[in-house]
């Protein structure tokens, strides 16, 4: 016999847990949690932004929105309508997001992608080079414009090698700056912490002391080129505007897709370089041949191996009381 859900008395830890399954940039999982009568409250938690990398905090909304993605599909595969008021206290408050959820009868078809967030990671390695199905990018392209994004495939090998050139430009400036290299190095962490780039615990001194000492741009660069040039899959995620409510689309989009993704055999990972350097940025933007704002720069393809998930913060750090 199938029971179904209980949705008289939801499961607001389960929710919270499913949000946090989100990707974020350096993993620095920058969300916190309300729980009110029928509400969940999404806020930025500030406390965890990158201001080297991330100045405007765009990179830190965009992962708060991948959070509320997560949490709008396992509201869905606890049959509950979740009803979302974006930035209910303006664009510069740090509330991002209040959820409203009810039992609902209609059955959404979001609940399929439930079982794809425990599945996702950032794939860094190379993928198998067989090319990725057509309707599949297809596919992937409207998740994104149903959450109010583009997502615009690089095909031609010039738009590739452009792009690839862009994201070598960008390390090359990044590594050059020493406190992108602290920031990064502040940010590398042994698992238990729960958060960060994960390294071994016995790793982690050696490493930093060398990320914060050296320019390593032109070897990072080299690698990412090739990266970049070698991904069956390359792609810009845009918005119309650039406001705190289109990053916040962004990351609802981005998060789809990578679901979605999974559920296809597929997983991503990011060069992001050339959007988060300012004059770089409209460059890459101009290479997808449509109005908007770059947002990510993903690859895409088959993984050739199982990455075990990366660490998440326990539930009650990232809860505030009603
Ligand atoms: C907005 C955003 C930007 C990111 N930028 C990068 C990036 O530039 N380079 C990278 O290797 N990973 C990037 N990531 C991936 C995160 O590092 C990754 O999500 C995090 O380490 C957690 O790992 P997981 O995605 O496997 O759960 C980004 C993720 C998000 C959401």
């Amino acid at each position: 016999m199938t029971t179904s859900p209980d949705v008289t008395t939801p499961d607001w830890q389960g929710l919270v847990q499913a949000a946090t399954l989100a990707p974020s940039s350096h993993n620095t999982q920058p969300w916190l949690f309300r729980i009110g009568g029928s509400t969940i409250d999404l806020l930025a938690d500030r406390t965890r932004a990158l201001p080297v990398n991330d100045p405007e905090d765009r990179e830190l909304t965009i992962s708060c929105g991948c959070a509320l993605l997560n949490l709008r599909i396992a509201a869905a595969a606890a049959g509950l309508r979740a009803e979302v008021l974006m930035l209910p206290d303006g664009s510069m408050g740090d509330l991002l997001a209040r959820v409203r959820v009810a039992p609902t009868a209609a059955p959404s078809l979001d609940a399929e992608l439930q079982g794809a967030m425990a599945e996702r990671r950032t794939y860094r390695e190379r993928f198998d080079s067989t090319p990725v199905d057509p309707d599949v990018l297809r596919s992937l392209a409207e998740a994104a414009a149903s959450e109010g994004a583009t997502l615009t495939v690089l095909e031609t090998p010039e738009q590739r090698l452009h792009a690839a050139a862009l994201v070598a430009e960008g390390d090359s400036v990044q590594w050059a700056n020493p406190s992108w290299r602290r920031e990064l190095a502040a940010w590398m962490h042994p698992r238990r912490r729960g958060d960060g780039l994960t390294l071994p615990a016995l790793a982690v001194p050696v490493a930093q002391m060398v990320v914060r000492t050296f320019d390593m741009g032109n070897g990072v660069a080299a690698k990412d080129r090739q990266l970049a040039d070698e991904s069956p899959v390359l792609a810009v995620l845009a918005t119309a505007g650039d406001t705190p409510h289109d990053w916040l689309a962004a990351g609802q989009a981005l998060q789809r897709l990578l679901l979605l993704a999974v559920s296809r055999g597929l997983q991503a990972s990011y060069l992001n370089q050339p959007v988060q350097i300012a004059s770089l940025r409209p460059k890459l933007q101009q290479l997808t041949r449509r109005p908007g704002h770059a947002q990510l720069l993903l690859r895409l393809g088959a993984p050739l191996r199982a990455l075990p998930a990366t660490p998440r913060r326990p539930l009650p750090d990232i809860q505030l009381a009603a």
